[in-house]
């Protein structure tokens, strides 16, 4: 096998939507992200788009919405995504984001421990599900950290479903309302991605040919045991990069797939850095048998597609031109103003 390229890391997800004015309301003000960028699609409404991100967009943190109104519903499964999760720096400050959804209204379970973090759950307006993950502990918290990845890891028996004091965990959440998002609930971009595939030996040679992403953790789902849960991220034997963990749950061939629609992942964007370096990504797909796209001007990014083995949607974008080329000055959107989108 030739040495593969190696991506930084997540650019953007790409989720599917039926309400702008709700997925704004959700995600910047309930969950404080900026919103970077918006276009309408007025032929083809179904292309109308959100970029909701940190810092102005940059990758690695942006969370971006495909508007399709009334479109059927989709549901998760094999070759889609089951969560995305944002990060937050403690422990302290996810209790804080526990109080603050709950008072809106939105159920969350956990804190769970998950050992490499800690994680509290909850769904966006249209049904995705969404974690809240710890920045720490990390992965070299069951092995050593120059060799992630090498070995199967059995989770001890307290963090897995029917041995946990799920009555402990319920209760404990921020005692106070939190009606202002404080600087330490600053949630960071993407923590890590995770979907479901039908071959996860097949996807790691996969996700490493092609992404140059390496294999960090090989454990199971802390909530179904039996089922493999296995770890990837840009890693360099020493350390593993910030917005890289790409995570899949083994789930049997014959269990149901995933299908696209309202509520779903559609694509999930992995980072190249310009469009040059976009020609040689596309050669190196091609090298592999596969059939990417051609380079698609998207406006803030160059982008090109390809699927899966197990149909998973995977973009490669570019880090430039950015979203501060995509906003004309009056498109600006003060900050609790309403859109029009
Ligand atoms: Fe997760
Ligand atoms: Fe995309």
């Amino acid at each position: 096998m030739t040495t593969p390229r190696i991506t930084d890391g997540f650019h953007h997800i790409t989720l599917v939507a039926s309400d702008a004015g709700r997925t704004l309301a959700f995600w910047r003000d309930l969950l404080g992200l900026e919103l970077v960028g918006q276009r309408t699609g007025p032929a083809d409404p179904s292309s109308a788009q959100l970029h909701l991100g940190r810092d102005g967009g940059r990758p690695g943190t942006l969370v971006s919405f495909l508007d399709w109104g009334d479109a059927p519903r989709g549901h998760y499964g094999i070759g889609g995504i089951h969560h995305l999760a944002l990060g937050v720096g403690t422990p302290e400050a996810q209790l804080r984001w526990k109080r603050r959804l709950q008072d809106a209204g939105v159920p969350v379970t956990g804190p769970y421990d998950r050992g490499y973090f800690r994680s509290i759950y909850f769904a966006d307006p249209d049904g995705q599900v969404v974690e809240i993950a710890t920045r720490g502990p990390g992965y070299a918290i069951d092995e050593p950290a120059d060799a992630l990845g090498q070995a199967d890891t059995i989770p001890p028996s307290a963090q897995l479903r029917g041995g946990r004091d799920e009555a402990a965990i319920r209760a404990l959440v921020h005692p106070e309302p939190v009606p202002v998002i404080t600087p330490e609930m600053r949630l960071d971009g993407l923590h890590h991605i995770t979907g479901m595939t039908d071959d996860i030996r097949r996807a790691d040679e996969f996700y490493h040919q092609a992404l140059g992403l390496r294999l960090v953790k090989r454990s199971v789902n802390q909530d179904a045991p039996d089922m493999p849960h296995w770890f990837w991220a840009r890693y360099d034997g020493r350390t593993v990069h910030p917005h890289s963990g790409w995570t899949l749950f083994e789930w049997p061939a014959m269990a149901r797939r995933a299908r696209a629609g309202v509520g779903q992942t559609h694509h999930v964007a992995f980072r190249v850095e310009d469009v040059e370096d976009l020609r040689e990504w596309q050669d190196h797909l091609r090298a592999m048998g596969l059939q990417p796209t051609g380079i698609e001007d998207r406006g803030a990014f160059h982008s090109l597609r390809f699927p899966a083995p197990d149909g998973m949607l995977l973009e490669l974008a570019t880090d430039g031109p950015g979203f501060a080329m995509e906003r004309r000055p009056e498109e600006r959107v003060e900050a609790g103003a309403t859109p029009a989108v």
